[in-house]
């Protein structure tokens, strides 16, 4: 009840929570089980005041309203400020099942490629990618170095799924689906990312603006560090009504900016003869001016880079001597300027890396710039070349790797991904893509190893949409690792590294000890994947150990079998990571006693356990 009633009208029920609140406001009240806007006494004062309907409940009974309220709240709606996001309200499946189901990944083992001991394990991993990122949180929490995406670009083309149903142009709600499908991925990604980690995601301009908006919250803008135009069709798409558009976006983000680093492209033969065409006993270089042109370059921002410079007879020196000509940092437009270099870098390279030179009757000096120096050319924001081209370097590639037409309609050019993998990735890195369509990423990787001898691995996540994940991607790795016959006959050589192929599957939620017990037995994959060991050394009913090149792995599921694994552990030596299944918490540390250094404990299922509890609330 309030006091602000309007003479006639009997207020029922108040509708605002909290009456105080709105003391001064237009307020909606139930009156006969419908809402009646009512003014207080001070505004009802002033008669140009027209009362609004305002709706200030959350759960607001729209079935009783009447055809013009609801109009009039419709347009009220529509004209609401708006700017940012608009969510799907209606959970996505995927992400209700968790609260039902935990995922697990299960081995394909038909599929599994083994070559020599040292090459890196690589990963496939079939089944909807909110699944294997939650199975990913598990394993691979920030030790993720690149995550490179390709998502479906929502164009209206039926070329996506939400909760299973195609999202087409007719999805009035296509846009907020497509935000919150990303935002759910993206916020699960993050956390795999190492702390030096960078994000690559592609999009065209469908959706550039939503993701923009969804990387910068998640990110944060300051890890922001560019955005990409990549002209994937130089052609330019004949069927585009206005524009026939060209190209997409690979935007770029830091997990930290600070410590991330994109680095430089090599320079290729043109580069290198066009920016360092001369040549000493040194190497090939360039020249530029000594003095600092543009930003902080005036002499009052770096005083000591300020001083004279002598020159008598072709040499230089910081001493005046008889018959010296006096050189200072000063611009045509007689403006003070600063040297690039401290006088005492200047003493120890002048002698080979700076240059006299008179030019218009006065002497200049001028810096050389060689390529080791430079370190290669900062990568630009349009990368228009035609090896990016998606046709040529993707749709024609898969078609001559399979050997037959229309293997997948949108692979992304292989070079555009390797340039890309050049400038964010150490020869080490783990480069995960869970939008792995036909597998271009994986292929790059490879590539990029044979090239630069590097160990990279990858991990690739796809749904079996049209059997992409079984007849494409895992296909074309597969020819990859192993070599292969192209379209034109010609034998494509190996490029090694060992594969293994996962699904995704679920065990129960309901957190009792029969299924923990059940989650412990099928949770051998992720432990083998989160110790990146593969190689089988035992297997008995309670106890399984494996192996990589730096240490074992034991898996103990009945801790009576604790004591079969310290002998094993005392005959097979080495490092050890032992897994001990555990209704709670315990580490069963204390029974390792004398040989605890050598070991690294812990409990499981709790540990899996506790990553899906924060993941899916439950
Ligand atoms: C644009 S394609 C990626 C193409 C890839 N970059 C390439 O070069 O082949 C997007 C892929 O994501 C897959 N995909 C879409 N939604 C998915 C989901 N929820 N989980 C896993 N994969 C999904 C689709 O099957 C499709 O193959």
């Amino acid at each position: 009840m309030t006091g602000h009633t309007p003479k006639g009208v009997w207020v029922s029920e108040r509708i605002s929570p909290g009456g105080g609140l709105f003391e001064n406001a237009v307020t909606t009240y139930w009156y006969k089980s419908k809402p009646v806007t009512v003014m207080p006494k001070k505004l009802q004062l002033h008669k140009n005041i027209v009362p609004v309907l305002r709706t200030v409940s959350k759960k607001l009974n729209y079935d009783i309203w009447t055809k013009d309220q609801l109009v009039e709240e419709i347009s009220r709606l529509r004209r609401r400020k708006k700017y940012g996001l608009v969510w799907e309200e209606k959970p996505e499946d995927v992400v209700e099942q968790c609260k039902k189901e935990l995922p697990i990944l299960k081995e394909v083992s038909k599929y599994a490629i083994k070559n020599s001991k040292d090459a890196p394990t690589n990963i496939i991993i079939e089944g909807d990618n909110y699944h294997a990122l939650s199975v990913l949180n598990y394993t691979h929490k920030g030790k993720i170095d690149v995550i490179y995406i390709d998502p479906p670009y929502n164009t209206g083309n039926a070329s996506w799924r939400y909760n299973n149903k195609i999202i087409d142009a007719e999805d009035a709600f296509r846009h907020s689906k497509f935000a919150s499908f990303i935002q759910h991925r993206l916020k699960m990604a993050k956390s795999l990312l190492s702390p030096t980690g960078i994000l690559v995601f592609t999009i065209d301009d469908y959706e550039i603006h939503t993701c923009r908006l969804i990387l910068d919250e998640i990110f944060g803008e300051e890890n922001r560090l560019g955005t990409v135009v990549i002209v994937h069709n130089p052609r330019g798409r004949n069927d585009d009504r206005y524009f026939a558009t060209m190209h997409e976006y690979a935007l770029f983000y830091a997990k930290n900016k600070n410590l991330a680093e994109v680095k430089k492209f090599e320079f290729n033969e043109e580069a290198l003869l066009s920016q360092f065409p001369h040549k000493d006993e040194i190497s090939n270089y360039g020249v530029v001016s000594y003095m600092r042109t543009g930003n902080n370059s005036d002499r009052n921002t770096r005083p000591n880079l300020y001083y004279p410079i002598y020159a008598r007879n072709g040499e230089l020196s910081l001493k005046k001597e008889r018959g010296s000509i006096e050189i200072f940092p000063i611009n045509v437009r007689g403006e003070e300027k600063t040297w690039r270099w401290s006088k005492g870098t200047f003493l120890e390279k002048y002698r080979t890396d700076i240059l006299l030179k008179e030019s218009g009757g006065k002497l200049r000096l001028f810096k050389k710039r060689r390529p080791e120096i430079v370190g290669g050319t900062k990568p630009k924001t349009i990368w228009f070349d035609p090896k990016y081209d998606a046709s040529s370097h993707g749709v024609v590639l898969l078609d001559s790797l399979f050997n037959k037409r229309g293997v997948f309609p949108y692979p992304k050019s292989l070079y555009a991904v390797i340039d890309t993998l050049k400038i964010v990735s150490e020869k080490d890195s783990i480069i995960l893509d869970f939008f792995a369509g036909s597998g271009t990423t994986g292929h790059a990787v490879l590539e990029l190893n044979k090239e630069d001898g590097g160990n990279r691995k990858f991990i690739l996540c796809t749904n079996n949409e049209n059997n992409i994940a079984t007849d494409v991607c895992y296909p074309r790795v597969a020819k990859v690792i192993e070599g292969y016959t192209n379209s034109k006959d010609k034998q494509v050589s190996s490029l090694g590294s060992s594969l293994k192929y996962f699904k995704t599957v679920f065990v129960s939620a309901e957190q009792n000890d029969k299924n923990k017990e059940a989650l412990t037995k099928q949770a051998t994959e992720m432990l083998c994947m989160r110790e990146d060991a593969f190689d089988q050394v035992k297997e008995t009913k309670s106890l399984k150990i494996f192996k990589n090149t730096k240490q074992y792995v034991g898996i103990v599921f009945d801790e009576n079998s604790i004591a079969v694994l310290k002998k094993d552990i005392v005959k097979l030596g080495g490092q050890w990571s032992i897994y001990i299944f555990s209704l709670s918490d315990e580490t069963f540390e204390e029974e390792f006693g004398e040989i605890k250094q050598k070991i690294k404990v812990s409990p499981i299922p709790e540990a899996i356990l506790r990553v899906y509890r924060r993941l899916f609330q439950i």
